[in-house]
């Protein structure tokens, strides 16, 4: 398979969003829902002040991250993507149309979640996503990736998603907890 040498750009996911609301069975997939339970079992504390998650897509892990958030900020590119996760989520989420690099949220936050969303870009961007997030996460607060680690024709691999954006990260978080390594790579960055 040939990899995309370009960050993908919005219209790729728009139109894919607009062929089928859910093109990934985020709302059916017991692959999916297991792999839920594993990020918010990876989170380190009970709750959070103000989170971010990044890439929310339709919101079925925005709803379920909110539980533990007393405000959660859920980004996408994707207009369609929101107005489908507006319908299905709570009033601590503020949803907002943002397309990264160039469009990072202000914080400071005390998580913030990447979920099968860093292998979109290609590495000048995922280092500006990294440094973005260095800016804003609280000097306390930790960040959250979840990468498949199948084969793609994205940008780049889960792997080298999560190894270019765990060197870029390092000089602020520099604890890293890999807890799931098999089928997907979930991972948790923290300054202590
Ligand atoms: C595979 S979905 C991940 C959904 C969700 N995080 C999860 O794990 O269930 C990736 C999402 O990232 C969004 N996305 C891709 N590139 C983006 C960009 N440059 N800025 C913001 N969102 C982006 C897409 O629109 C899509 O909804």
């Amino acid at each position: 398979m040939t990899r995309k040498a370009a960050t993908l750009p919005p219209d790729y996911f728009e139109d894919k969003y607009k062929a089928d609301i859910d093109p990934w069975r985020f709302r059916s997939s017991a692959y999916e829902q297991e792999k839920y339970q594993a990020t918010l079992s990876s989170l380190s504390r009970r709750r959070y002040a103000n989170a971010l998650e990044v890439g929310c897509s339709i919101g079925v892990l925005t709803r379920l991250l909110s539980a533990r958030c007393a405000h959660l900020l859920a980004i996408d590119t994707s207009v369609t993507a929101l107005e489908a996760a507006r319908s299905v989520n709570d009033s601590n989420v503020s949803f907002r149309r943002a397309t990264l690099p160039a469009d990072f949220p202000d914080g400071p936050f005390d998580l913030i979640v990447l979920s099968e969303v860093l292998y979109y870009f290609a590495k000048p961007d995922l280092q500006l996503i990294a440094q973005s997030c260095r800016a804003q996460i609280a000097p306390d607060g930790e960040i959250v990736l979840c990468h498949w680690l199948g084969e793609t024709d994205y940008p780049l691999t889960g792997i080298d998603a999560s190894e270019l954006f765990a060197e870029f990260i390092k000089p602020a978080l520099p604890v890293r907890a890999i807890l799931h390594d098999e089928t997907y790579r979930l991972e948790r960055f923290s300054a202590a």
